[in-house]
């Protein structure tokens, strides 16, 4: 590393900051039990702390029971719930990493298995199912059910729960929400023409279909205190040449922005239940689903933090630290999350310090492990060459 890390530099968000710009991004780990956390919350959750990272998210945490994707999803619309996950939050801040929530409405995708399930509906005689919620009775894809189409005074309450969500989120120490308003959940369903086929307020053109996306950031950003960041989630597209867009994206950037919202956090797709689209360097979407080259939702992130003047998240396959690293220095996003990459390796960010030059000294790591993975680091040295070359 010759320039300074920037990777490694903190980040300021309003009254807070992030000792490096890594975050881990929500991952559903569906092992709550009705919505409270339990012991593989805090035992996923505190790796990502004892690794580092500078901002670890909960997984989508639903902010009524018909918001949780199945029976078995983390919510937080109790007291009791709340309280089940403070350890985690306490546990976070002990390592010196920033604890983040992300509260989220499965709306029309709720009342399913779990992925390694199957991820299908639930049926609708299994004792857990529910009525699913959306903003038209248009089911998400060939044999999901149809959801109820919620009437005015029921989107209102919804905002409201998302309000709540937020207030016991701060009063239980968390430093950072973000919405969840992609990957064609409620939110998202109403901002996509592919989802939203209404033609009252909620629905029509841009700025109906935005309005319930918009109602839930002002309502966040008044129950969640001012000296703390809001994140916002969105999928900047639903696919190559349909539904959401990129161009649409930077609207709602922009009006998000104005609402108060601190970063917002570029992923993309869901709509169709389908997998994300990839972009080229451009910001074009391109039509070959599926795969995944590197960091290829980071040109979503460029041209949202470009064209509407807000920070941005970068996600997807964001692997390496040179790759992390250059996106920050190429001004393409303020901050990047890992997902896959951090489950594989949640001591990535120590490792990356390694590999930046950053941590010669092992001084990052806890306290617990620094002084012996430092030794370790001397004893590979010397045995480099019965190892074959040096190692790290
Ligand atoms: C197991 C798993 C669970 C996920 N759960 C969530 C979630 O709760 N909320 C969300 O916004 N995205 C979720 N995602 C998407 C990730 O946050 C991330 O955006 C995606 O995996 C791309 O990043 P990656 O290539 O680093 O994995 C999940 C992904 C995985 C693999």
């Amino acid at each position: 590393m010759t320039k300074e890390s920037l990777l490694f530099s903190p980040l300021e968000l309003r009254g807070v900051t992030l000792p490096n710009r890594i975050a881990v991004s929500p991952l559903c780990m569906y092992s709550a039990t009705d919505g409270l956390a339990g012991d593989w919350l805090f035992a996923h959750l505190s790796t990502f702390a004892r690794g580092k990272a500078g901002l670890v998210f909960t997984e989508a945490t639903a902010v009524e029971p018909r918001g949780r994707i199945t029976p078995a999803c983390l919510g937080i619309w109790t007291d009791e719930q709340a309280k089940a996950i403070r350890p985690t939050v306490r546990f976070i801040e002990e390592m010196g990493c920033v604890p983040g929530m992300q509260i989220a409405h499965a709306g029309r995708k709720g009342s399913a298995e779990p992925p390694f399930r199957g991820g299908t509906p639930l049926a609708p005689d299994n004792a857990d199912a529910w009525e699913t919620v959306g903003p038209s009775a248009e089911p998400v894809g060939d044999g999901w059910p149809a959801p109820h189409a919620l009437e005015t005074g029921e989107i209102a309450q919804i905002v409201e729960d998302f309000a709540a969500a937020a207030r016991r989120a701060a009063e239980i120490g968390f430093k950072v929400i973000e919405v969840h308003g992609a990957h064609g959940y409620l939110i998202q369903s109403f901002l996509s023409p592919l989802g939203n086929k209404r033609n009252d307020a909620y629905g029509g053109d841009i700025q109906g279909r935005m309005r319930f996306a918009l109602e839930v950031a002002e309502a966040v950003r008044a129950a969640w205190p001012d000296d703390l960041p809001l994140f916002y989630r969105i999928s900047a597209i639903d696919g190559p040449a349909e539904g959401w867009s990129l161009d649409d994206s930077v609207v709602l950037a922009r009006e998000l922005a104005a609402r108060g919202v601190d970063v917002v956090d570029c992923s993309a797709g869901g709509i169709r239940g389908a997998p994300a689209f990839r972009a080229n360097d451009a910001g074009k979407p391109l039509n070959k689903s599926g795969e995944r080259p590197w960091g290829f939702q980071v040109p979503y992130a460029d041209r949202v933090r470009q064209e509407a003047d807000v920070k941005t998240m970068a996600v997807g396959v964001i692997v390496d630290p040179h790759q992390a690293e250059a996106i920050l220095q190429e001004g393409r996003a303020d901050l990047v999350a890992l997902g896959r990459e951090i489950m594989y390796n949640p001591f990535w960010p120590l490792h990356a310090a390694q590999a930046l030059d950053v941590d010669p000294d092992s001084a990052m790591w806890p306290d617990q492990y620094g002084w012996a993975v430092q030794r370790r680091r001397e004893i590979m040295a010397q045995n480099a060459s019965a190892l074959g070359g040096p190692k790290q």
